[in-house]
């Protein structure tokens, strides 16, 4: 298998238009606030990590630890090398910090911060609205990564927040075009239409199921068809 592709389905091809719109929103007049969101195994973070490392956006992710301090501190260090200023040791409180953010995100405003885990936010006013308050005062555009209800959940939380937000865009279960389109640019054997349906149905609308499913039938590849996929048919119930 080909490793480290961002092959372009469906959902990249959607998510690229969510950071396009907020690039080229009327910026004087809206922030650049928008989130992507969706059930697990669709691809967010992938997205999210490797669209930030081929055109230069910073990628930050949420832990269950992470605080208003914490994330500060990492912002600034990303935003260091991003800018090409070398690494950087953040020290001081955490409104110097934020504020440290805020004027590097001034002087390049066209930054984009896709911040992944946003879920971890949700339980921490304080995170929340640090990363609102950057939104507010800067014209960076800010990317929010979360789960399948995280949309409703923001709303909840703070409609105001929720208001603010110029662009959702909630990742799709994973069509046959995308597996054929998978198989075609990561497998390093050939894949016929007849195992492109059969690795969508096993796959349910699953990308990661269906990475496991082609990591399968690559190994099995020099067998013969049939016995390869009454093998990796005995082994899909432990996916
Ligand atoms: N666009 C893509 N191109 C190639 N592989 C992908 C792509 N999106 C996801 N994958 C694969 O699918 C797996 C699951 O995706 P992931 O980004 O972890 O999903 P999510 O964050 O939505 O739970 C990844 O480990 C990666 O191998
Ligand atoms: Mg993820």
């Amino acid at each position: 298998m080909k490793q480290g592709k961002l092959v372009p389905i469906h959902n990249v091809r959607k998510a690229d238009e969510c950071i396009d719109f907020l690039l080229n929103r009327p910026r004087l007049e809206m922030v650049g606030l928008g989130m992507l969101y969706g059930r697990p195994g669709l691809g967010k973070t992938t997205y999210a990590r490797r669209i930030a490392c081929t055109r230069g956006y910073v990628y930050i992710r949420l832990e269950a630890t992470t605080t208003p301090k914490t994330f500060a501190k990492e912002l600034l260090q990303s935003l260091y090398l991003n800018f090409g200023m070398g690494d950087y040791l953040p020290v001081g409180p955490c409104n110097t910090l934020y504020k440290q953010c805020t004027r590097l995100l001034h002087a390049h405003e066209d930054t984009v911060i896709i911040i992944d885990e946003i879920d971890y936010a949700f339980r921490y006013p304080g995170l929340l609205g640090s990363i609102r308050d950057l939104v507010d005062q800067t014209l960076a555009v800010v990317i929010l990564v979360g789960m399948q209800n995280a949309k409703d959940r923001l709303n909840q939380i703070n409609a105001y927040y929720f208001d603010r937000c110029n662009y959702f865009y909630e990742f799709e279960t994973i069509s046959k075009d995308d597996i054929r389109l998978l198989t075609q640019e990561m497998m390093n054997c050939p894949c016929p239409e007849s195992l492109v349906n059969y690795i969508h149905f096993n796959a349910a609308g699953n990308l990661r199921k269906a990475i496991k499913i082609m990591h399968m039938i690559e190994l099995r590849s020099k067998m013969n068809p049939i016995q390869a996929m009454n093998e990796i048919n005995a082994k899909l119930g432990a996916l």
